[in-house]
């Protein structure tokens, strides 16, 4: 939109908007509330076809408002997290992140972002035994899990795993029990709801150390009683049949810090996941699912492995001039850098620099560190990074302490994805209790294919041929170079 033509500013909480199409004026029929139109009363926008337009347009029927990534579009009213992305500010229900980070633990977040405010000592206790208690799996989930590729990526095995939890709780489907089942907001829909929510917190550490465990060759793990969340979570990764074995005090407290930094961050890609898959009113199982799905790209969730990909490839603190002059030709991404929401540094990275120091205490620095630090250091001081407003995100510091920790680098972004739970439950929860009941999330589209043609039978047709319009010849993976030579019936179907 262009600048403003005058300001005879009024007290009127409304849109007045002019289509020179047409030359018709209108007002947004609903107040601007909350600084926010809605995009429906657009709709009643509408002008005649001009007749060289395509009537797949259908301008008759109103104006459409297209969003492509959502860079402006609220899809949704929340009271969980607030983000200020030019102050560098993150709120859980209010509180200051760094707050949170300094005096709270992840389950007593957890509380807070799910039911709103910070929880008394009963509530606590009553919350974390919940949760803790509801850490077992069916033993057949064995199975499941061995029935991966030893090479599995760990992101596959936990996406099937919460899709394979659901098919154990029929009482979680609303295609079975009713459609109502998580919108009624009565107290046995409330404390059904309540259940799946400890169900999905208290498994998502045992099946994350499932998906661990499985591909090293080791045993399950049941969980121990009597530790914390992030030491049950430890305890259930490597104990291997030793006495008393407690984890580090040092790794449990970094990694609850951790978790709690995750536990939320409002409409991301994987959330907003949730919540469109939610919208159909599928299980909560199911909606998690999709979530670490979307978790999983390397765009999001996925960066914290990406980054130390890339600092592997860059190899050591005098290859990053010639790595971020490749960046700049836009041949490589810098990963770990950028934010769609914060325009400054991302207030988690500096709360994940002081765990870092914590951590490397007690095991030692990483290797890539000193890599890490010119990139960093270089990074925010160039014109192209500074004048694109990129800053340093959570995920350039966290995967180095996942790997001071000892933790496979294909595991990184499950460490996200089971703190991340807290906050896709968080907003299913609200958005299956908010006032109207849920709404099924149907974007719209601009179609601009082809107008209406007729099927024309196969030996009349014109044959189109070029990239993207016909299926690429592959070779199939399983045909080895000596099947290519053997000699067998059928051999032209290779
Ligand atoms: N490296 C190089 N250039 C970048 C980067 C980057 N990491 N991020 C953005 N840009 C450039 C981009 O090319 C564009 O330049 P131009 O205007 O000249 O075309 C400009 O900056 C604006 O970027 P954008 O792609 O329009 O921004 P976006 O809001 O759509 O994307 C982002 C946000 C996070 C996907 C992107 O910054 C990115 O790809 N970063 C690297 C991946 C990453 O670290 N992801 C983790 C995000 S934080 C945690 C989480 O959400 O999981």
């Amino acid at each position: 939109m262009g600048r403003p033509t005058d300001s005879n500013a009024t007290t009127d909480e409304s849109l007045t908007v002019r289509d020179n199409r047409t030359g018709k004026t209108y007002t947004v029929p609903y107040r601007i509330k909350d600084n926010t139109v809605s995009a429906a009363a657009f709709k009643a926008i509408a002008a005649p076809l001009r007749p060289e337009e395509r009537v797949e347009n259908e301008t008759p029927k109103g104006l459409r408002v297209s969003d492509k990534g959502f860079l402006n579009t609220a899809v949704i009213q929340s009271q969980i997290t607030y983000i200020d992305g030019d102050a560098g500010i993150l709120r859980y229900r209010g509180y200051p992140i760094e707050q949170l980070a300094l005096h709270s633990t992840h389950l007593e977040t957890a509380y807070l972002l799910i039911y709103g405010t910070l929880p008394s000592e009963k509530q606590l206790r009553q919350f974390d035994n919940e949760v803790m208690s509801h850490s077992y799996v069916h033993a057949d989930a064995e199975n499941f899990f061995r029935s991966f590729r030893y090479d599995a990526h760990p992101m596959a095995i936990l996406t099937s795993a919460f899709a394979y939890l659901g098919s154990y709780y029929g009482e979680a489907n609303p295609s079975l029990q009713g459609q109502k089942l998580f919108t009624n907001g009565d107290r046995s829909s409330l404390a059904n709801m309540d259940r799946q929510i400890f169900r999905i917190i208290g498994k998502a550490t045992t099946l994350a150390a499932m998906a661990y465990r499985v591909r090293q060759g080791r045993e399950f793990v049941i969980p121990p009683a009597g530790l914390s969340y992030t030491g049950q979570f430890l305890y259930q990764m490597d104990h291997l049949g030793q006495e008393n074995y407690k984890p580090s005090p040092v790794l449990e407290k970094a990694l609850d810090v951790l978790f709690l930094l995750h536990a939320d961050h409002e409409l991301n890609a994987s959330c907003t996941t949730v919540l469109q898959t939610g919208s159909s009113l599928v299980d909560p199982y199911s909606a998690i699912a999709a979530g670490c799905a979307s978790l999983y790209g390397p765009l999001h969730g996925g960066a914290n492995e990406a980054v130390i990909r890339m600092l592997i490839s860059i190899g050591s603190p005098g290859n990053v001039p010639a790595f971020l002059e490749s960046v700049k030709r836009r041949e490589k991404v810098l990963s770990g850098f950028g934010h769609r929401v914060y325009k400054t540094s991302d207030p988690r990275s500096f709360i994940i620099r002081k765990t870092a120091d914590e951590v490397f205490k007690v095991t030692g620095k990483d290797e890539l560190m000193e890599t890490a630090m010119a990139l960093h250091d270089a990074a925010i001081k160039d014109e192209y990074f500074v004048k694109r407003q990129l800053a340093p995100n959570v995920d350039f510091w966290s995967g180095l302490i996942y790997r001071a920790m000892g933790f496979p680098l294909d595991f990184f972004p499950v460490l996200f994805a089971v703190p991340r739970v807290v906050g896709w439950l968080a907003h299913w929860r609200q958005m299956m209790l908010q006032e109207g009941g849920v709404k099924i999330w149907r974007p719209r589209q601009v179609y601009v294919g082809s107008a209406k043609r007729d099927y024309v039978p196969i030996g009349n047709r014109p044959v189109v041929r070029g990239l993207k319009v016909e299926p690429l010849p592959v070779p199939h993976s399983g045909i080895s170079k000596r099947t290519e030579l053997a000699e067998f019936t059928g051999k032209s179907k290779l």
